[in-house]
C-alpha cells in the first residue's frame, strides 16, 4: 500500500507540489504522511494520521526555494501508525531521505546486519534499512547513485522507492512489483504511485518497468536498466485531466463517483459495439486463443463483478468459475494452455489478484487484466487487457469502477460466447441513462434515515442479483461500519433467518418476473412474516411491493440491466446511512485502495 511522490524542477516550490500531490494519493494510504526536501542539511517533516496533520506541521513559508524532494502517504505494514513510523526515513547523518511502497521481505535480516554494525534504528518499518544501507555505501566513496543501486542490489520484495540527498537535486527512483509513474511536465518532473497525483500539473507521462532505475534532475529524466544502461521510454498522454481527479463540488469522492457512472458507463461502450449486427469488438482480446473454460480471479468488490460475469459467460455456454484471488491455487484448480484466466482488478495492483495471475501465468493459462488502469501490473504482465475506462476513482469504496466492470465482463462473455442479442445491446445502450433516472428521483436518502440506526442490514437476490446482494452489503459495511450481510435469497432459509428480527431490514433485489423473481417474493413473505421490514429494490414487474415497507424502483430491463441499475440504489442507500452517522467515508477506518499485501 502506501503512495509516494516526488517532484524537481525549475520553477516551482517544491514544497507545494508535494502537498498537493500527497492530497491527490490519501485515497492509499492515511496513516501518516511526509515529505522530505533536498536542502542541506535535508528537511524533513512527518506526522501520524491523515494529510491535514502534516500540513499543520510543516513550515510551508521557510520552506520556500527547494526545488526537489519526495513524500509519502502511509498505509502500515511493518509497525503500526505514528510519527516515527511515517515516511520518509533518513540515514543516522541525514545525508539522504527514502519513501517506499510495498513490502522489504528480508528486511530482517538487513537490519540485524546493520544493527550490529552499531546503526540504531529509529522506527519499526522494513523501509529503514534502505537509507542506512545508502547511507552507509555513501561513507564508502559511492555517488549518491551508485549507493542508491547498490542498496537496491540487496533488498528482496515489492517496492517503488525514491531517495533524496541533502546535496544534489536529483531524485533516485526504482520499482520492483510496485507502481511507479513519471510525469514529464514543462517545468520539471514528477514521480507517483498514480498519475492523479500530478495531473494538474501535466498528462504526460512515463510508465517505470519492473528493475528499472529513474534520475530525475531539474532538466531531464534518465531512465536506466539494472546494469545502468539507458533504456529508451515512451511518453504517452493521459485521457484524465485535474477536473476528473477533483471532487466537481461533490461532498465526497464516493458521490461524485458514483454520479460518474453513466458517464463511465458510456466510455467503457464506445467503440465496442455495434447496434445493428450487435457484434461485439473488443480488438484487445483478438489475438486470444482457443478457450475451454475461464476461471475469474478477484476480491472484494471486483470478486462481486467476478461472479456476475461467470455467471453470464455460464449462459453463454462458456464454462466459467469466479474464484477468491486469496484463494486461488492453479495446484487445485486445472490450468492449461486452454484456460483463459481472467483477473478482474481496477486497480491493477492488488497482490492477491496478482499472485492469482502469476501462477495462473506459470501453469500455462493465458491471462487477461480485466483493469480501470493503464500500465498497472495486472495490464503489464497479462498476456491481454481489457480496461473498463471508468477514469479514476479516488473513494476508498469501489463504485463506478465496479459498474464498469459488469459491463467490461457482459462485453467479454459476449467476446468469448457469440454475439450479443438486439436486446442486450438495447440493454446496454439504455442503462447509462436509466442510472441517470435513479440518480435524479433515488430515495435512498429517506430510507436510509429510517433504518439508519438498525441493529443490522440483510440484503437477498436470485441470479445476476444475487452479487448485487453481496456487493450492497460490502459497500454498506465498509463506509457505515454497519453490520451487514449477502445472501443468495434462496439461502435464507437454511440459516441467515434466525437472524431476522424487527431491527433487521431486508433488502431484496426482485428484477423481472420470472421464476426466480417470484421465489424471490416468496422469501421476502417468509421474512416479512417474521416482523423484518423489507426494502424492495424492484422494477415492478411482480407484486413484491405488497409485502414490502419501502421500495426503490429501477426501469424495467433485462437481468443485466437490472443488475447494473439496482446496484447504483444501494451505492446511495450505503452512502446516504455512512453519511448519517458522519463515517469518514472516502477514507474508511483500517481500509485502503489498493491493496498491495498478501
Ligand atoms: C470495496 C473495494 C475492495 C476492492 C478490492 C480489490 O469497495 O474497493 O473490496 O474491490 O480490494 O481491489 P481491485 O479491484 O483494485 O483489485
Amino acid at each position: 500500500m502506501c503512495g509516494i511522490v516526488g517532484y524537481v524542477g525549475t520553477e516551482r516550490d517544491a514544497i507545494d507540489v508535494l502537498l498537493d500531490g500527497l492530497s491527490g494519493l490519501e485515497y492509499r494510504g492515511y496513516d501518516s504522511a511526509g515529505v522530505a526536501l533536498a536542502s542541506d542539511p535535508l528537511d524533513v517533516y512527518k506526522r501520524e494520521g491523515e494529510l491535514s496533520a502534516l500540513e499543520s506541521a510543516v513550515p510551508v513559508k521557510d520552506l520556500r526555494g527547494p526545488a526537489c524532494g519526495i513524500g509519502h502517504t502511509r498505509w502500515s505494514t511493518h509497525g503500526p501508525p505514528s510519527d516515527r513510523n511515517a515516511h520518509p526515513h533518513a540515514d543516522e547523518s541525514n545525508r539522504v531521505a527514502v519513501v517506499h511502497n510495498g513490502i522489504i521481505e528480508n528486511y530482517q535480516s538487513l537490519r540485524d546486519e546493520l544493527s550490529a554494525d552499531g546503526v540504531a534504528f529509529t522506527s519499526e518499518t522494513d523501509t529503514e534499512v534502505v537509507p542506512h544501507l545508502i547511507g552507509r555505501a555513501l561513507e564508502e566513496g559511492r555517488s549518491p547513485e551508485a549507493a542508491f543501486r547498490a542498496a537496491i542490489d540487496r533488498i528482496e520484495g515489492s517496492y517503488a522507492i525514491a531517495a533524496v540527498f541533502a546535496d544534489s537535486d536529483a531524485i533516485y527512483a526504482t520499482r520492483q512489483a510496485s507502481p511507479l509513474v513519471l510525469g514529464v511536465g514543462d517545468d520539471g518532473y514528477h514521480l507517483a504511485s498514480d498519475a492523479p497525483a500530478f495531473v494538474e500539473y501535466t498528462d504526460r507521462v512515463v510508465y517505470l518497468e519492473d528493475g528499472q532505475f529513474a534520475r530525475l534532475e531539474p532538466d531531464a529524466i534518465a531512465v536506466t536498466d539494472a546494469n545502468g544502461t539507458p533504456v529508451e521510454t515512451t511518453v504517452e498522454t493521459l485521457e484524465w485531466d485535474a477536473e476528473d481527479a477533483g471532487k466537481s463540488g461533490y461532498d465526497h469522492y464516493m458521490l461524485k463517483e458514483i454520479h460518474e457512472q453513466p458517464t463511465a458507463l458510456r466510455q467503457c461502450l464506445r467503440g465496442r459495439v455495434d447496434e445493428l449486427s450487435g457484434i461485439v469488438t473488443l480488438e484487445e482480446l483478438d489475438s486470444v486463443g482457443s478457450v475451454s473454460d475461464v476461471q475469474l480471479v478477484a476480491c472484494g468488490t471486483s470478486y462481486h463483478a467476478a461472479v456476475f460475469g461467470a455467471s453470464l459467460l455460464c449462459d453463454r455456454g462458456v464454462r466459467a468459475t469466479a474464484m477468491l484471488a486469496s484463494e486461488y491455487s492453479s495446484e487445485r484448480v486445472p490450468v492449461d494452455s486452454s484456460t483463459l484466466v481472467v483477473g478482474v482488478t481496477q486497480s491493477g495492483e492488488t497482490a492477491d489478484t496478482m499472485r492469482a495471475l502469476r501462477e495462473a501465468n506459470k501453469a500455462g493459462g493465458e491471462t487477461v487484466a480485466v483493469t480501470n488502469t493503464v500500465g498497472s501490473s495486472a495490464a503489464r504482465e497479462c498476456d491481454h487487457a481489457l480496461y473498463i475506462r471508468a477514469g479514476p476513482e479516488i473513494g476508498v469504496a469501489a463504485t463506478k469502477t465496479f459498474a464498469s466492470q459488469q459491463v467490461a465482463l457482459t462485453l467479454l462473455a459476449c467476446h468469448l460466447g457469440g454475439e450479443a442479442t438486439h436486446e442486450l445491446v438495447r440493454t446496454l445502450r439504455d442503462v447509462p441513462d436509466q442510472i441517470q433516472t435513479i440518480l435524479d428521483t433515488s430515495r435512498a436518502t429517506s430510507i436510509a434515515q429510517t433504518y439508519v440506526d438498525s441493529d443490522a442490514f440483510f440484503f437477498i437476490g436470485r441470479g445476476s442479483q444475487y452479487p448485487v446482494a453481496l456487493e450492497g452489503a460490502l459497500k454498506l459495511k465498509e463506509i457505515s461500519y454497519e453490520h451487514a450481510e449477502g445472501f443468495a435469497a434462496g439461502e435464507l432459509k437454511h440459516g441467515p433467518l434466525a437472524l431476522v428480527t424487527e431491527d433487521t431490514p431486508v433488502f431484496a433485489m426482485v428484477t423481472g418476473d420470472d421464476e426466480q423473481a417470484r421465489k424471490t417474493v416468496s422469501n421476502v413473505k417468509e421474512v416479512n412474516a417474521r416482523g423484518a421490514p423489507v426494502v424492495a429494490v424492484t422494477d415492478g414487474q411482480t407484486n413484491v411491493d405488497r409485502y414490502a415497507d419501502h421500495v426503490l424502483e429501477v426501469p424495467p430491463s433485462t437481468e443485466i440491466g437490472t443488475a447494473i441499475t439496482a446496484n447504483v440504489q444501494l451505492q446511495l442507500l450505503a452512502y446516504w446511512i455512512a453519511h448519517e452517522l458522519g463515517r469518514s467515508i472516502d477514507k474508511p477506518r483500517h481500509l485502503a485502495k489498493s491493496v498491495t499485501v498478501e
